[in-house]
């Protein structure tokens, strides 16, 4: 029996999510597995009635849960950021998640690239440091400014010498990483190659600008690669880009930093056939994890019965994988495929379905393919 906490947010995240417990209701019924689910009202309609984002309660609650699976958030009558802040990122660190998979496989032919282009990446990033620490300021150092830019750059910890006498506007920004932080992610990144019989990690960086930060990182990769037997290979993120476009079936377990793997994702996602398939998890590891589809709570066509399920239902095959269920994450893509073979899909991929009907018609194939 499998614990989930079920939070299906605002806008269409309440819609996909509800196909995506009917998917995991079929696989009750077709295999030997079964879920409890607890329903948890976290999101902006109770933000908007309480003010709460995300309470202690609710902290105490996802932890009682081997997996949390989530919908999506945002309202257009609530300022941007609060809800992200307060809600999303807050999830991720009070449970420690730090590392994002986000899967990439052809979804002919929804998939912008040539057809005979096969390819199943897993990209994983680094989802705590680097530039994304929030460890920045913006200052002026000319009159009227009470902050000069010594004492800033102090304060963020940094030393450099720079001529400080300048009327000139500053703004910085540190990306910066720990050796701890670099290795519990690099064991997760060999160890998930291992157990997908993926024969090389390739990692991530820009190690020849920023090279003290991307140098560390590189010198760990090699460590754990050695460690683990598992080959390495080095990309420069600018070359990956192209690279992920001209040959995705080169690549198994991409492992990035915060920043290039948010940017690569998106890339991935696109490769892969777009919003409407993409999921995401945001993984502890030996905590509570998040499973999640990489779409928002489209408010413009929230309500209306035509968001796609997909992403949500394969973010759902995410979690049972983490679970340790893989077979049954197979049976979901099986049954997914087959939807996409036979058109039962919504307008967004070409189809003439509902989101329920499209819902309907993947928990059908789970116990026939
Ligand atoms: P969005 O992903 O919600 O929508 C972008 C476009 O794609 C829209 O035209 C939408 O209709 C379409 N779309 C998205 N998912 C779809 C689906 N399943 N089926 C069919 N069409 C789909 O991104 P947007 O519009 O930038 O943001 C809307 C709200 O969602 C904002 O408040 C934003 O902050 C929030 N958001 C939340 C995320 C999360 O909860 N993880 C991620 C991204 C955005
Ligand atoms: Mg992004």
């Amino acid at each position: 029996m499998y614990k989930i906490a079920v939070v299906p947010g605002d806008g269409i995240g309440q819609e996909v999510i509800a196909e995506g417990v009917k998917v995991l209701n079929a696989l009750e019924e077709t295999a030997d597995v079964s879920f409890s689910l607890d329903y948890l009202d976290i999101g902006s309609e109770r933000y908007l009635r309480t003010g709460e984002l995300l309470t202690e309660n609710d902290i105490d609650d996802l932890r009682k849960h081997d997996a949390i699976y989530f919908g999506a958030i945002g309202d257009p009558r609530v300022a941007p950021g609060i809800l992200e802040k307060g809600i999303l990122i807050s999830m991720r660190t009070t449970f420690d998640q730090y590392v994002n998979t986000r899967p990439s496989k052809a979804w002919h032919p929804y998939t912008p690239l040539k057809e005979e282009k096969d390819f199943d990446i897993i990209f994983l990033r680094e989802n705590t440091e680097d530039f994304y620490m929030g460890a920045g300021s913006r200052f002026s150092n000319g009159k009227g400014v009470s902050l000069d830019l010594k004492r800033k750059l102090y304060d963020a910890k940094i030393t450099v010498s720079m001529e400080a006498n300048t009327d000139d506007e500053f703004a910085f920004e540190i990306g910066m990483m720990s050796r701890k932080g670099i290795e519990r992610f690099a064991d997760y990144c060999f160890k998930t190659a291992k157990d997908l019989g993926k024969d090389k990690v390739t990692a991530v960086d820009k190690a020849n600008v920023c090279t003290s930060l991307y140098g560390m990182w590189r010198e760990i990769f090699k460590q754990k690669s050695q460690e683990y037997g598992i080959a390495l290979e080095h990309m420069y993120v600018d070359a990956m880009a192209m690279a992920l476009v001209r040959a995705p079936e080169r690549f198994g377990v991409v492992a990035c930093p915060n920043m290039f793997g948010d940017i690569l994702t998106d890339i991935g996602a696109e490769i892969m056939g777009g919003l409407g398939v993409a999921a995401s998890g945001n993984i502890s590891p030996s905590g509570v994890s998040m499973f999640e589809p990489v779409h928002g709570s489209a408010p413009d066509i929230a309500g209306q019965g035509k968001a796609n399920p997909i992403a949500a239902i394969l973010a759902a095959k995410l979690m049972i994988d983490n679970l340790g269920r893989r077979d049954l994450g197979i049976l979901i893509e099986k049954a997914v495929r087959k939807a996409m073979d036979n058109k039962d899909l919504t307008a967004d991929m070409g189809g003439h379905l509902s989101t329920k009907q499209t819902g309907d018609a993947i928990a059908k194939y789970i116990s026939i393919v």
